[in-house]
């Protein structure tokens, strides 16, 4: 028997209900704060990911399905491709593709898959989703500023507050400018110096090539040694510190509640200034339901103009661990099962379904192999509110036998009012 592939898993009926319900709020949501959605390629050069999530990452070095596309023709050197392990670098990829500075500032959202290449376990696989946002744009349009930063944490807390998910914290830190950089590797590598040896063979490695990832590191033995290494805090430059400030203060006057994180640096290069996730108790050792952050440089290291921007992306799949209602409260139930009886109405049960369905009934068409009975109890298991028997007299009479299942109360219904009659009483 041939299986999904191990980390990939099949959402089935009535679980799609829940992502579907959740999805539909995002994007309420979403069109409140005026985003917009963009759709791109799930695979993209490989070279895309390289230089924005950066090479020493995790996801980088060890995470991504990277395949050579190589068509039959002698010409065709191949070429090395990726499935996206994220969406932040194919949305800058279109922003610098398509020019879209000159739309000013651009509010861009998306869902759907992406790929890592990690070790499997609830809340974690190799195929997940995810709903993404990213602001960006010429600084002249706004996009440096700390009001967006405060307007994309204001925008998931109300999010996660309408979809019923009240047990998160939002972690906040700034990781600082290039500016900022130079001095704080330096202070890092020395510091890493006298203990690296001590530590695992990633972090050795990390230590002399990229200082700032050993704070990904998840090895225990390591951790109190990172404890002991200077933050990023310290080093500040006034412009990263008052901005910082500022992304404060207007979380704080719009009573959005923060906690904030020096050894939160995020596991992709791209970061700048205001970097955040939002964690959620009841999510265990993948509690971080969603992650971002600002990228101001980003645009430039793959080739664009300047273009600050700042976004996120949550994991769909831990935000669905993470919500209350379960997918048979969400999941629609039809609002009738058309039931025909006897010889030739399944003809007339499918022109009354079809009516029915084109004025917004929910309908589950039956078929005239069942008797009654079997009808009955296939619309009640299916949580229909009604059957409407469909016989050769109703057909005659053309008023149909609406029975309520709950109560078991029927009674007869001209064809013209049936529609009426079933959506009033839902
Ligand atoms: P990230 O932190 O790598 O950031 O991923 C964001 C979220 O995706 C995580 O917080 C987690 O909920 C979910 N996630 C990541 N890996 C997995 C997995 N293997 N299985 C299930 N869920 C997972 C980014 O991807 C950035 N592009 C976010 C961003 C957008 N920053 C700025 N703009």
């Amino acid at each position: 028997m041939i299986k999904a592939v191990r980390g990939t898993r099949d959402l089935l009926p009535p679980d799609t209900a829940l992502w579907n319900f959740a999805e539909a709020t995002v994007r309420d949501v979403f069109r409140a704060y005026n985003f917009h959605e963009i759709r791109t390629p799930i695979f993209e050069e490989t070279q895309l990911f390289a230089r924005s999530v950066g090479e020493e990452t995790d996801i980088v070095s060890k995470e991504m399905y990277t395949f050579e596309d190589r068509g039959r023709a002698q010409s065709d050197k191949g070429q090395s491709l990726t499935l996206r392990p994220e969406n932040t670098a194919g949305v800058v990829r279109a922003y610098i593709e398509h020019k879209l500075w000159e739309r000013g500032l651009n509010k861009l959202y998306y869902i759907g898959p992406q790929f890592r290449r990690e070790r499997p376990q609830k809340g974690r696989y190799r195929q997940f989703f995810q709903i993404g946002a990213e602001a960006l744009g010429p600084a002249t349009a706004g996009s440096e500023s700390p009001a967006r930063d405060a307007e994309i944490l204001e925008m998931l807390a109300t999010l996660l507050d309408r979809l019923g998910i009240t047990d998160w914290t939002l972690e906040l830190n700034s990781v600082g400018c290039p500016n900022d950089r130079v001095a704080y590797n330096e202070a890092l590598r020395k510091a890493l110096e006298p203990v690296a040896a001590k530590m695992c063979v990633d972090c050795q490695r990390r230590a002399v090539t990229n200082p700032l990832r050993v704070f990904d590191c998840k090895v225990p033995e390591d951790q109190p040694i990172i404890d002991t290494l200077p933050r990023i805090g310290q080093f500040l430059d006034e412009g990263c510190h008052k901005h910082f400030a500022a992304v404060q203060e207007i979380l704080t006057a719009v009573g959005v509640p923060f906690q904030l994180n020096d050894r939160l640096v995020r596991g992709l290069d791209y970061y700048t200034r205001t970097a955040f996730e939002f964690t959620h108790g009841a999510l265990g050792a993948q509690n971080a339901i969603l992650g971002g952050g600002r990228y101001d440089g980003l645009s430039e290291s793959l080739g664009g103009p300047q273009a600050p921007g700042i976004g996120f992306a949550i994991g769909e799949d831990r935000l669905i661990l993470a919500l209350k209602q379960s997918a048979e409260e969400v999941q629609r139930k039809p609002h009738v099962y058309v039931a025909p009886l006897g010889e030739g109405m399944d003809r007339e049960a499918a022109r009354l379904a079809r009516e029915l369905r084109r004025q917004d009934v929910v309908t589950e068409l039956g078929d005239a192999t069942f008797r009654l009975k079997k009808s009955f109890e296939t619309a009640s298991k299916m949580g229909a509110k009604f059957a409407l028997i469909v016989g050769e007299n109703e057909v005659k009479a053309d008023s149909f036998a609406l029975k309520n299942l709950g109560t078991g109360e029927q009674v007869s219904v001209p064809r013209s009012e049936l529609a009426h009659k079933i959506q009033s009483s839902r």
